[in-house]
């Protein structure tokens, strides 16, 4: 049988895209979705369906859930890859910036998820791929509540993996390391005041943000597809797939005492120049 293939967040240039042309090669009937149809034209000339859909909108998402019914569709595969990432320390996120993430990256896939599983119950079979992150398990300072939207996911994955299991529904996390995509040019905003206490590893905080999308370090989106897709098609798909760029380097890390990798970060991210500058400070005064 081809499996249906419904796919978050495809628009042009990023993962959801590579991810739909993908399954569409490897046979499957994809259903691409995306807040604009004009940044699915590409995967429109490919002949895949693309609909437009918002992940943080109820209306939007039962609107394509129910179309979908309409036409007799039953969605075998949900890959949940729509994101958005922000940057900054933790105390100095907005809350309408955590709001948005947690909106976009956790509740989004949950609504998403809510809406095609009873057909993948009904059907007693079914993959629910959350596509999270390497940083939902170890994360990197000034990102904070980018990683605590994927940590939150994959939680909801573990839960979701053990209630619908009765019902023949794998549950497959994807921890990309760094893979080529606008996730940088998408981000939330944020911006070192002056005032900031951070101020002094204010270029540090920014470059944070491209820290996925380093030339030398970004895996390209079509070999990183091919290796999704060919797991995701598995009789038995793996419940965790660590892949793209630098994911060895997650690999080992996910191994150290998280005091280790604290100590490590703390270096890299300019924690410990900002302590001795703090110290010094205090001395003086
Ligand atoms: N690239 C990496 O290195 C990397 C690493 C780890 C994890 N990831 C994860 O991979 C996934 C895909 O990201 P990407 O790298 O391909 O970034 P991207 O190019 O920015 O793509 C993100 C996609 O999510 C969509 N999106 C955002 N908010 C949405 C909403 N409310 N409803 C529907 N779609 C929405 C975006 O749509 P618009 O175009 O309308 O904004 C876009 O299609 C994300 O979950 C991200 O966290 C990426």
């Amino acid at each position: 049988m081809t499996p249906n293939v419904l796919i978050t967040g495809c628009s042009q240039d990023g993962i959801g895209e590579a991810l739909a042309l993908e399954f569409h090669n490897q046979g499957c009937k994809v259903i691409a979705t995306a807040r604009s149809a004009a940044k699915m034209q590409r995967l429109a000339d490919a002949g895949i369906t693309a609909l437009e859909m918002d992940t943080t909108s109820d209306d939007s998402v039962n609107a394509i859930a129910q179309r979908l019914r309409n036409d007799g569709i039953t969605v075998n595969i949900l890959v949940n890859n729509a994101g958005v990432i922000c940057n900054g320390p933790l105390v100095e996120t907005s809350m309408d910036v955590a709001q948005k993430v947690i909106d976009t990256n956790t509740i989004g896939s949950f609504r998403v998820t809510r809406a095609f599983t009873p057909g993948m119950i009904e059907n007693r079979d079914g993959l629910i791929l959350n596509v999270s992150s390497v940083v939902g398990r170890i994360p990197l300072p000034f990102g904070g509540f980018y990683a605590i939207s994927k940590a939150a996911m994959n939680t909801m994955s573990t839960v979701l993996r053990t209630e619908l299991e009765p019902f023949n529904i794998k549950v497959m996390v994807l921890e990309p390391g760094a893979v080529k995509s606008n996730i940088a040019n998408n981000h939330l905003p944020y911006q070192a005041h002056e005032s900031s206490p951070y101020y002094p590893v204010k270029d540090l905080i920014a470059n944070r943000l491209q820290l996925s999308q380093i030339h030398s370090t970004a895996q390209g989106r079509e070999v990183f597809a091919n290796d999704v897709v060919c797991n995701a098609l598995k009789k038995n798909p793996p419940h965790i797939l660590i892949t793209g760029g630098k994911a060895w380097l997650f690999k080992i890390l996910t191994k150290l005492p998280i005091s280790w990798v604290q100590w490590i970060f703390a270096g890299r991210f300019g924690l410990k120049k900002l302590k001795e500058m703090v110290s010094n400070q205090s001395k003086t005064k």
